[in-house]
């Protein structure tokens, strides 16, 4: 076989009519090049990994990479990344919103500096656009807005850090992977920020399309992801999306025992009850929420969603008496209440966090 060119990883999730067409575009964008599709799909419901293995059988230059149990745009591109052939790869979404036909000027500058790392497909130099209607005016402005933030906070001087279009030389994104986390929505984000100054990097504007078949899978969730990522990020990677996203549960059980205990002392009177009713109410909602945005590749159901609450309620009691302890010792030490309290209830959240991935939510 000739050496390749160029790989190309697409990573999927109900992708099913699509897969065709993608394919086809490639094909005729890509006439001279020797090339490689790599699919990352999360065994998507709607059978787009069984549509992919009908081309495979038709082209030994497709390939796939069907995860079982996970879920999450990031990995899957890291994944597909790794498993490349070519010293070249090209990422893209499946739903034809990126244009393919940048993918020639992209290999062109690679072949042209051969000290570049990256070169991305970016949507706001003169160039790019986003078509009109792509997306609704409020995910346009928040996207414009998330953006000009993320460059400030990271450092980031690219114009579109929350692109999905990019190409890569493998060898430069694996220098850097190890730091990547594989949640979340926004893998360039990441590796921008992870390999600060240390690459070279260009841009290309393109026409960002409408998405005609499918559905998108961007939802408040990856908001909140993206969020975690930058707060990461800002403590130099030291602490992992997930973290960050059980501690904004724990802050908003804060506000859900504030407002239950407040409801119960005023209009059912009797403080001690309403403030354990109120403890009960907000982890039974940490929980949920838990279940949903921190855990949702692991998320638990009908009978195991049950027996998952009460580990959480266990795990959470000890998790108290944790917190009160150091509180209290640091407090014997050193008679400050604020910085006491404060590293008892990190103490509490680290431990929470700890047991409750490992027992209430452990991967299979
Ligand atoms: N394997 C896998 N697992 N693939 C996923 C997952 C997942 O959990 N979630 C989404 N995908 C795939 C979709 O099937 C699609 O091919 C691609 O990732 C992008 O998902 P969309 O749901 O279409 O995202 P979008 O259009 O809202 O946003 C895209 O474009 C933006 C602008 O470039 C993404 O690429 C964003 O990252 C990007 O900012
Ligand atoms: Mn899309």
């Amino acid at each position: 076989m000739n050496k390749l060119n160029l790989s190309i990883v697409i990573p999927t999730y109900n992708e099913r009519d699509n897969i065709s067409k993608i394919l086809e575009k490639l094909e005729s964008s890509l006439k001279n090049i020797k090339y490689e599709v790599v699919f990352v799909d999360d065994n998507s419901p709607d059978g787009t990994s069984e549509e992919i293995e009908v081309f495979m059988k038709k082209s030994q230059n497709v390939k796939l990479i069907r995860r079982v149990g996970r879920r999450g745009l990031s990995g899957a591109i890291i994944e597909g990344i790794f498993a490349s052939n070519a010293s070249l790869v090209g990422v893209m979404d499946c739903d034809l919103q990126h244009d393919e036909s940048k993918l020639l000027e992209m290999l062109a500058l690679f072949k042209k500096n051969t000290s570049l790392d990256l070169v991305i497909g970016s949507r706001f130099t003169e160039d790019g656009e986003i078509s009109h209607g792509a997306f609704s005016k409020v995910r346009e402005v928040a996207s414009k807005t998330i953006t000009i933030i993320i460059k400030k906070l990271l450092y980031i001087n690219s114009t579109d850090p929350l692109s999905g279009f990019f190409m890569v030389k493998k060898d430069s994104f694996l220098a850097h992977s190890k730091k990547l986390q594989t949640q979340g929505f926004k893998v360039l984000a990441d590796f921008l920020a992870v390999s600060r100054h240390n690459i070279d990097v260009k841009e290309i504007g393109y026409k960002f399309k409408n998405r005609v078949l499918g559905e998108s899978k961007m939802s408040l969730l990856t908001g909140l992801e993206l969020i975690s990522l930058v707060l990461s990020q800002i403590f130099g990677g030291k602490v992992s999306i997930k973290f960050i996203l059980f501690c904004m549960v724990g802050v908003s059980g804060i506000f859900v025992q504030l407002a239950t205990t407040g409801f119960l002392y005023f209009f059912v009177n009797g403080f001690s009850t309403s403030q354990t009713v109120g403890i009960l109410v907000a982890m039974t909602s940490n929980y949920f929420l838990n279940n949903y945005i921190t855990f949702q590749e692991r998320k638990l159901k009908s009978i195991a969603l049950l027996q998952g609450l009460f580990s959480f309620y266990l795990i959470c009691s000890l998790g108290a008496f944790a917190n009160i302890a150091v509180a209290t010792y640091l407090f014997s030490l050193s008679s400050n209440w604020l910085v006491s309290s404060f590293v008892g209830a990190v103490f509490g959240a680290v431990w929470n966090f700890t047991l409750s991935s490992n027992f209430t939510w452990k991967s299979k």
